[in-house]
């Protein structure tokens, strides 16, 4: 018990130290020169060995002055793949096997080699050397550089071997690394409890979280009112809820989400209006969004054509202020005259890190008669959702007639069994 505690321990502080060091850098070139694999990478083992027959675990990391063996090769064609070998201490080795598929490479096999009889990392122990493998799960398209900060275990029979900080690319055709990265799953946003986009729209439209997670806002935001006065009286007249999704870099280079629900009574609105383009400006504390109308006066509608977003974002970003905006824009589209209105939520895309959610809208820009909204132009979202309860009644209603009918078909025939009588 105290062993296996002491081990934890020791695994622990070896994790720390992991952080702590420096990772190393090693190539593979061919016959040529030409540099085929570049691996830069934290790695730390832990051994499992018997000991005068008693369990020991080492724990220790690949070191600096490991060196690349003469196994290493870049592969000849369809006939070898690419093998990244390091050497290292007294007989270890650990081997990146690559292969590719498709767009597609990946270490097929990962081999670690190792010496028991190494006294400086194995203890009392006099067995031979060990072979232990694994099909590894590391892959990444070509053309780019797999990138992982965060740990990744391996385990196998007896030995555990946890990468981090990786920074690897093989079939490479420049000889440095490619600019373009493929991202690892750990990596990526940290909020796992990601709303699925779908049932969203048809369902019901408070988002289901698996898991709470404090940066996702999971409820609707409230519906605002907001107008501006233009040169003729009210020329934007917009009912919504407003949200903000923005994603982000943070100072550990994962990405965050940040999810912001406006608050109505504390956004503050503004905006002006021309003969073609009109502006409705909402500000929440640090977070302003602007929306652009525009006037396409040969259809006589009006359209949502430009959207600037700025906030600032929580401290853990390694940036603080944010800005997007997009500016050809075709969304809330409807007649001059009209309002536009959705009940189902809409994803308006701002640029691929930041989207404007809006809920419950309901939009009229350029002309309002009496400062109320006009005749109504429903979203394709509502009218989708609006089928199913159309079909439902329709089929209902055939139902009934068929009862109705089956019930005066037998009315008729019992009326002429006693006529017979
Ligand atoms: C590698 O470095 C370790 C210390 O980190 C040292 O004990 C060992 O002798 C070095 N090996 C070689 C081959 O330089
Ligand atoms: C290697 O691939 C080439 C074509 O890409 C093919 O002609 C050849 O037969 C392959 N060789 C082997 C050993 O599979
Ligand atoms: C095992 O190794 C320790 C040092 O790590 C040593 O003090 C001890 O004498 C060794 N025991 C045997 C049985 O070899
Ligand atoms: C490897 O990790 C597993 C769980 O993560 C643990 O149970 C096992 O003891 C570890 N093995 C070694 C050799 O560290
Ligand atoms: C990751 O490796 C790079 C060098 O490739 C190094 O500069 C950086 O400090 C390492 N980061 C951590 C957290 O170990
Ligand atoms: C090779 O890399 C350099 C620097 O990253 C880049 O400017 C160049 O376009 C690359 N060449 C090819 C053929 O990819
Ligand atoms: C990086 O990826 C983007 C998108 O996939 C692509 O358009 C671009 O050409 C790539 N850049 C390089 C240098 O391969
Ligand atoms: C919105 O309308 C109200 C009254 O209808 C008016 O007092 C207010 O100034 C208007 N707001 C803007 C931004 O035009
Ligand atoms: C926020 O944006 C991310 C990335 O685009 C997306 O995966 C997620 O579903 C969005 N969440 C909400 C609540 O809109
Ligand atoms: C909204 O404004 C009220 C005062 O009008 C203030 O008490 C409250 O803290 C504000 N809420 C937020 C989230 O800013
Ligand atoms: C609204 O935003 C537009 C575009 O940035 C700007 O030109 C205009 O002055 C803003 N209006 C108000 C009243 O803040
Ligand atoms: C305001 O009304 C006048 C007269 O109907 C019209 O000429 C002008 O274009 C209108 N201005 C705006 C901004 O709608």
């Amino acid at each position: 018990m105290a062993r296996a505690q002491g081990a934890r321990g020791l695994l622990a502080a070896a994790a720390l130290l992991g952080f702590l060091q420096a990772s190393s850098s090693f190539e593979v070139k061919d016959p040529s020169g030409k540099v085929c694999i570049i691996a830069d990478m934290t790695v730390a083992f832990s051994v499992e060995y018997k000991s005068n027959g008693q369990k020991e675990f080492a724990h220790f990391f690949l070191p600096q002055n490991a060196t690349v063996g003469p196994q290493s090769s870049c592969g000849k064609d369809n006939t070898s793949h690419p093998l990244l070998a390091l050497d290292f201490g007294a007989g270890h080795s650990l081997s990146l096997n690559f292969s590719e598929h498709g767009d597609k490479y990946q270490v097929e096999e990962l081999v670690f080699h190792y010496n028991l009889s190494d006294a400086t990392l194995f203890h009392n122990s006099t067995a031979g050397v060990k072979k232990v493998s694994h099909t590894a799960a590391i892959q990444a398209y070509m053309g780019t550089k797999y990138r992982c900060i965060s740990s990744k275990q391996v385990n196998m029979k007896n030995v555990n071997v946890t990468f981090s900080n990786v920074t690897l690319e093989a079939y490479l055709t420049n000889g440095t690394f490619s600019m373009n990265k493929t991202e690892c799953a750990e990596d990526m946003v940290s909020t796992t409890a990601v709303v699925p986009t779908t049932p969203k729209q048809t369902t019901s439209q408070v988002p289901t979280t698996t898991s709470p997670v404090p940066t996702v806002s999971p409820s609707n935001p409230a519906v605002g009112k907001y107008n501006v006065t233009g040169p003729n009286g009210t020329c934007v007249l917009a009912y919504m809820g407003l949200q903000l999704n923005i994603t982000y870099l943070k100072k550990d280079e994962k990405m965050g989400l940040d999810v912001l629900n406006f608050i109505p009574h504390n956004t503050t609105s503004s905006g002006r209006c021309d003969n073609t383009s009109a502006f409705l400006n909402l500000t929440f504390e640090k977070t302003r969004v602007i929306f652009r109308f525009a006037l396409n006066a040969s259809t006589e509608k009006f359209f949502l054509q430009g959207v600037n977003v700025s906030t600032t974002l929580p401290s853990e970003a390694k940036v603080p202020r944010f800005e997007a905006s997009n500016n050809s824009m075709s969304e809330l589209r409807a007649t001059v005259g009209n309002s536009y209105k959705c009940s189902a939520e809409e994803n308006l895309q701002v640029t691929d890190k930041a989207l404007v959610n809006v809920f419950n809208v309901q939009i009229q820009v350029f002309k309002i008669d009496g400062d109320k909204f006009g005749a109504v132009e429903e979203c394709q979202l509502d009218e989708n959702n609006m089928l199913i309860p159309i079909i439902v009644g329709a089929a209902l209603a055939g139902l009934v007639l068929i009862v109705l009918i089956a019930y005066l078909i037998g009315r008729k025939r019992s009326h002429a069994g006693y006529q017979t009588i």
